[in-house]
């Protein structure tokens, strides 16, 4: 153990019951990026936080963009040592569908160790530990043992530019740093931290199809026109090869890196149990892209799924009609090296060229997202890894993730530094879905983690 963290661990013993209250506080707030009806909301918890680290000792800003405001905060008096640059989210994901929830959504329920609300481990939970584990060193010490800066944005969920255009307008002075930590993704099992080297991109895409300028019955008009519905359907059985599991974009694959032989292996080699996994999943049988492990197509083949379908009648019971539109959102999660803008546009003309007679098919680009791969070689990586084990007791692994966060491929090409993929997270945390939950065991955990992470860094040249 790092004998220099313990009086801050003697310190944490007493305050952390004191900062789960506060993260509740922070909680309590419904930050949802997506509506606009959150606005409100959404700016209340950007002053909050920035409450909150002024109140841990730091030089805190609210940086206004476009959309939601940027919180920058630094502490920068460790004269000679390295800059710690923390990044995370206060903005959150809907709540829907609330009624899965057992407990209300934005009320922060404990329920044994778990610690049930939205946001819980996405991302307030898990970025808070970077802010409590700075205070908790500053108020033990009066001091730090290295600098650190934190940017935390209210657009991640949505994939908003506003930190992009900060980060590259900004990132030779303000941003300068030797190391980024983020807090967004899990570990690998409970007990087996992971270091990250990956992450996919993304292209959300929006499909609507119009055919009657309004809804008809069923009856009278059935067998006369085409189906909105009906076309659309037909539209998403021909996105994916139902045997191969290849998505059938033409020109899809051009661009995707293959898994290098030393990650296959080593993913083979990960303890993955692939029959608890379908159990907690509740599915009878996994599927994906043939010729690929569970673990290499989650993490790093490319894949096309829809997120949502709408139109004609969804109440109760039936109602006979031909609706006059549907619709449907489709994300892409991408690999290295595909792009996000050229992958938009091929599955635009795809869509276009493959849309039946008889009904306007319209393609919009919602968002992207770029892919990435870290390299996490040197002092800064192993000291990250020697603070997990010490938490732990256990060699964190290095994977890749499915997920995406959006800025970690601008940080990559701007900041020129190791990108540190920490997460506190488990992968039962149930993101974005009803039942969100973060272990206080982990919470904890994670801040302890973080106080040794930055006790290594300030040891290292
Ligand atoms: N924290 C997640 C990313 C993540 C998900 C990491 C699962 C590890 C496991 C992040 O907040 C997120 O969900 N990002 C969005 C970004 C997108 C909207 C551009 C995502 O991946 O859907
Ligand atoms: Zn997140």
């Amino acid at each position: 153990m790092t004998e220099g963290s313990q009086d801050v661990f003697t310190y944490l013993d007493e305050k952390e019951a004191g900062y789960l209250e506060e993260l509740k506080g922070y909680l309590r707030i419904p930050s949802v990026s997506t509506d606009p009806e959150y606005k409100a909301e959404v700016l209340r918890c950007s002053e909050f936080l920035l409450g909150k680290l002024e109140a841990a000792g730091l030089a805190a800003e609210a940086i206004e963009t476009d959309g939601n405001p940027l919180i920058y905060a630094e502490w920068t008096k460790a004269e000679g040592k390295p800059t710690v640059l923390f990044y995370g989210h206060y903005d959150v994901q809907p709540a829907d569908p609330v009624e899965e929830w057992s407990s209300p959504p934005f009320e922060p329920t404990e329920e044994g160790d778990l610690l049930v609300c939205r946001g819980a481990t996405d991302d307030k939970g898990q970025s808070f530990t970077h802010l409590k584990a700075v205070e908790a060193l500053l108020e033990t010490r009066g001091e730090l043992p290295v600098n650190v800066k934190f940017l935390v944005e209210g657009e991640e969920e949505i994939g908003g530019h506003g930190i992009e255009n900060f980060v590259i307008e900004d990132a030779g002075e303000r941003l300068a740093c030797d190391a980024v930590v983020v807090s967004d993704t899990s570990m690998f099992a409970p007990g087996q931290p992971a270091l990250l080297y990956g992450l996919k991109g993304l292209a959300y895409m929006e499909l609507k199809v119009t055919g009657p300028n309004r809804d008809l019955h069923s009856g009278t008009f059935g067998g006369a026109v085409a189906n909105p519905g009906n076309a659309l359907s037909q539209i998403i059985a021909r996105l994916q090869d139902p045997k191969t599991g290849k998505i059938l974009v033409p020109g899809f694959y051009d661009d995707v890196r293959p898994l290098e032989s030393w990650e296959r292996e080593e993913f083979a080699k990960l303890p993955f149990d692939e029959k608890a996994y379908r159990a907690d999943l509740g599915v009878s049988e996994l599927f994906g892209e043939e010729g690929y492990s569970t673990l290499e197509r989650a993490w790093g083949r490319p894949t096309c799924d829809v997120n949502g379908i709408y139109g004609g009648y969804q109440g109760e019971g039936a109602k006979t009609v031909i609706p006059a539109w549907a619709g449907a959102k489709v994300s892409m999660r991408l690999v290295p090296d595909q792009d996000p803008g050229k992958i938009a546009r091929l599955f635009s003309d795809y869509v276009q060229e493959i849309a039946p007679a008889g009904v306007e098919v319209e393609v919009s680009d919602l968002h992207g997202a770029e892919p990435v791969l870290i390299d996490i070689q040197g002092p800064i990586a192993d000291a990250a890894m020697v603070a997990q084990e010490q938490t732990w007791g256990a060699r964190p692994v290095r994977v890749r993730e499915g997920g995406s966060i959006p800025i970690v491929a601008t940080f990559a090409k701007v900041l020129n530094v190791p990108i540190l993929l920490i997460g506190h997270g488990l992968p039962d945390d149930r993101l974005h879905a009803p039942n969100e939950k973060f272990n206080i065991s982990q919470f904890y955990k994670g801040i302890r983690t973080i106080v040794r992470l930055l006790d290594e860094v300030g040891e290292t040249a």
